[in-house]
């Protein structure tokens, strides 16, 4: 297998391993800190109504990430293992070149940790979601979930270029939070998108009090997000790049730059659904053209954010300017 395709097999498996533990992450964090609190007695005409929903939601997508999660990093893994050993893909398969990256290297290390991680979540995912809510275990089993996928989402800043430069500690922090940040918003996006639909289709049990809420909610979070990921980049940027001419001179600059790009239109989206669509959701005469833009520009910043974690994903594998490699 060249370099090429080698480096293109790593891009992909850091696209989908990226993917799937921020949407883990988000499953727990959306469900904990946005639907809940809007999910009270007496917001829908039927109790657990709302409930059901959150849960048939959380448990589609964990059962879509949890798995991706565990394929991709252990793909990533062996593509990284053969790197190591210098070895075509094949060897690098071999059980002693494996053993030996598992028990004798950083990333040895950082992979145990993260694979109990990856156990905690699974552990606590079945439990959450399906027994009875509101008893002792289903609460902590809860918070085991949204722990374990915390830790294994921000414990990639340990694989990545948050290790490298001058100023590791400062650098693996702030990674820790722009990857933290990333998984409240944009990747809380798909199970708010999904919820919202859900919800907005029982429109004969829940009042559209409760859509209002829950976007409120999902705005105000979405807005703080795209400031801290806007201050943690930056910062990360600062860290890694040369200089700023390195923004168009470099490929990884360049890739930077899209990605920057893209952050740009997604925070242009999401002003539109806090300034435009949120007032007017409640609004009997303007609920229906609000809650369209409000669907389709959410759709559309999904689109992004997937464009955005590939563009991470490339990153990865460049080296960047600070470090020519
Ligand atoms: C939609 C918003 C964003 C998302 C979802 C996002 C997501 C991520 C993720 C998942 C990583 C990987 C961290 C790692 O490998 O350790 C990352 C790294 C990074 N992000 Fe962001 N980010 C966003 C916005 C930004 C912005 C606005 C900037 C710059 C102003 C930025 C600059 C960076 C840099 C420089 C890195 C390090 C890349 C590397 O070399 O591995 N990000 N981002």
């Amino acid at each position: 297998m060249s370099d090429l395709t080698a480096t293109a097999w790593l891009a992909a498996a850091r696209s989908v391993h990226f993917g799937a533990c921020l949407l883990l992450f988000a499953v727990w964090f959306f469900d904990r800190f946005i639907a809940a609190p809007v999910d009270v007695p007496g917001a829908a005409r039927t109790s657990g109504d709302l409930l059901a929903g959150r849960r048939t939601i959380a448990r589609r997508l964990a059962l879509l990430a949890l798995p991706a999660a565990l394929a991709s990093g252990v793909l990533w893994f062996v593509i990284v293992a053969a790197e190591m050993g210098d070895l075509p893909l094949a060897q690098a398969l071999d059980r002693g070149v494996l053993g030996t990256v598992w028990s004798k290297t950083h990333l040895g290390s950082v992979s145990k940790f993260r694979l109990i991680c990856w156990l905690g979540a699974c552990i606590g995912t079945p439990p959450a979601l399906y027994l009875r809510p509101g008893s002792f275990l289903c609460g902590v089993s809860n918070w085991v979930a949204l722990i374990a996928s915390a830790l294994l989402l921000g414990s990639l800043a340990w694989v990545g270029h948050g290790q490298i430069g001058p100023q590791v500690g400062f650098h693996l922090a702030i990674d820790t939070i722009h990857l933290l940040g990333a998984g409240c918003w944009p990747a809380g996006l798909l199970p708010f998108s999904l919820l919202f639909s859900r919800w907005k289709r029982m429109d004969k049990t829940v009042s559209w009090g409760v859509l209002a809420d829950l976007t409120h909610r999902f705005s105000a979070m979405s807005l703080a997000c795209v400031m801290l990921l806007g201050i943690t980049g930056l910062a990360n940027a600062w860290l890694l790049l040369g200089g700023v001419s390195d923004l168009w001179t470099t490929p990884y600059g360049r890739w930077l730059l899209l990605k920057i790009a893209l952050f740009g239109a997604m925070a242009g989206l999401g002003a539109i659904n806090l300034l435009y669509c949120r007032p007017r959701i409640a609004g009997d005469s303007t609920r229906t053209a609000a809650t369209g833009v409000l669907e389709f520009n959410v759709k559309l910043e999904i689109a992004l954010t997937t464009l955005v974690i590939v563009v991470v994903a490339i990153l990865g594998v460049l080296p960047p300017g600070s470090h020519p490699g």
